[in-house]
């Protein structure tokens, strides 16, 4: 017989509405800035084996939006009564989003502090309180058997847009044939946009300088039809692990790997057609898929971060050739990390000239320099991309 605190017993346990609140409460409680709420509640639904899917999605629900209605919770009432009330106001928003005033989202949505750091518009607080899209990439060109084979997705486009998919069904991805065999990457709508503004050509030579788990270095692949060179690197080691999983899934080979902590001392000599400077960042962009962050960034680390983000911008740079494109990625919004960085990177290297480039996830648009992408336009994470070629000598 189980005791009654034993594991098998907690499975069945787990059942209940009421006690998937509780799970949700737990996560809550342990998630603080070094913990991130999501990586908390992974945790502890990896160590909850018994529970049913359903169980899972709802204790995610409940979590969520929590820190994603945080700003409306009475504080003084039990966490536990403060997430039945988020999810109502969740349920409330979907249904009836204009019953919630601009002013009360701007005023409640994100912290007071950032308004000193970027304009902040009623579109963009509203598109935080809806629930994220779920964005795919087919490899290979093959958006459209990859959409048929797996159900559930919507093409955002025709041509190379045909293979950015929106995944609107229920199956866990990461157990379908499909991934396991490389087929598609789950990758957001505004990080493809950044592959496609590099562009890159089969043969050529580029850098993907913060390469982390390889979402663009994977993608800078396939545009490149697998063919010429991907310096891939990044500080974290670990990261760099699970990148060579990737590729190996997706049968990427013309990559090599290298750590690099961006110091002055670049990984390799070569000079690249294209450097790639998907920079780490505070990840304000990401605010409506990970709502914690709201509560656990600071001022003081978008100036941290921005300091961080310059050096490695202009330490990177030195490895384009002439000629040679680099581009600068980072998911947030705000001046510190994104026009700062490129004020500040111009002002000290005047080999480099600013290009004006297309949105590609628009058929027609005009070219600007820089680049935003906004959840509001698609459903995706914001995001600020620069690009620049070098005229002058290497
Ligand atoms: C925005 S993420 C990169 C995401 C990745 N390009 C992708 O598309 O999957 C930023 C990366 O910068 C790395 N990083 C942070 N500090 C760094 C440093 N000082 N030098 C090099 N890489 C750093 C982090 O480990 C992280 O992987």
């Amino acid at each position: 017989m189980p005791t009654r605190d034993s594991p098998q017993n907690r499975k069945l346990m787990l059942r209940t509405e009421t006690e998937i609140i509780t799970l949700a409460e737990r996560v809550i409680g342990a998630s603080n800035r070094k913990h991130s709420a999501d990586s908390v509640l992974r945790e502890v639904l990896n160590a909850e084996h018994g529970l049913s899917k359903a169980a899972s999605a709802l204790a995610s629900r409940a979590v969520f939006a929590y820190f994603r209605w945080k700003g409306w919770l009475d504080e003084s009432k039990p966490v536990r009564s403060q997430i039945t009330q988020a999810l109502q106001l969740a349920e409330r928003f979907k249904r009836e989003p204009e019953k919630f005033s601009d002013a009360d989202m701007l005023a409640r949505a994100v912290p007071d502090w950032l308004a000193a750091e970027m304009d902040i518009t009623a579109a963009w607080v509203r598109s935080l309180q809806a629930e994220p899209k779920l964005w795919l990439r087919a490899q290979h060109a093959r958006g459209k058997a990859i959409s048929a084979q797996l159900g559930g997705c919507r093409a955002f486009g025709d041509g190379l847009l045909a293979d950015i998919l929106e995944y609107v069904g229920d199956a866990d991805l990461f157990r379908t044939t499909e991934f396991q065999a490389g087929e598609f990457e789950i990758q957001d709508i505004s990080s493809q946009a950044v592959g496609l503004i590099c562009a890159p050509l089969p043969g050529q030579t580029w850098w993907d300088v913060c390469a982390g788990e390889g979402g663009k270095t994977l993608h800078l692949s396939a545009l490149m039809q697998n063919r010429g060179l991907i310096w891939a690197s990044d500080r974290a080691a670990w990261r760099l692990q699970k990148l060579r999983r990737r590729t190996a899934r997706a049968r990427v080979f013309n990559y090599r790997a290298a750590g690099w902590n961006g110091g002055a001392k670049l990984p390799t000599k070569t000079k690249f057609d294209g450097v790639l400077v998907d920079a780490p960042c505070s990840g304000i962009g990401t605010w409506q898929r990970n709502p914690h962050a709201r509560w656990t960034t600071s001022a003081q680390d978008l100036k941290e971060l921005g300091a961080l983000q310059k050096q490695l911008l202009c330490h990177a740079s030195a490895a384009v050739k002439p000629g040679g494109k680099l581009i600068y990625a980072v998911c947030t919004l705000v001046r510190s990390e994104t026009t700062e960085v490129v004020e500040t990177f111009e002002a000290q290297d005047s080999d480099f000239a600013r290009l004006a480039v297309r949105n590609p996830l628009e058929v027609k648009s005009p070219a600007s320099a820089p680049l935003y992408f906004w959840p509001q336009q698609y459903g995706g994470n914001g995001m600020f991309v620069t690009v620049w070629t070098r005229t002058g000598s290497a």
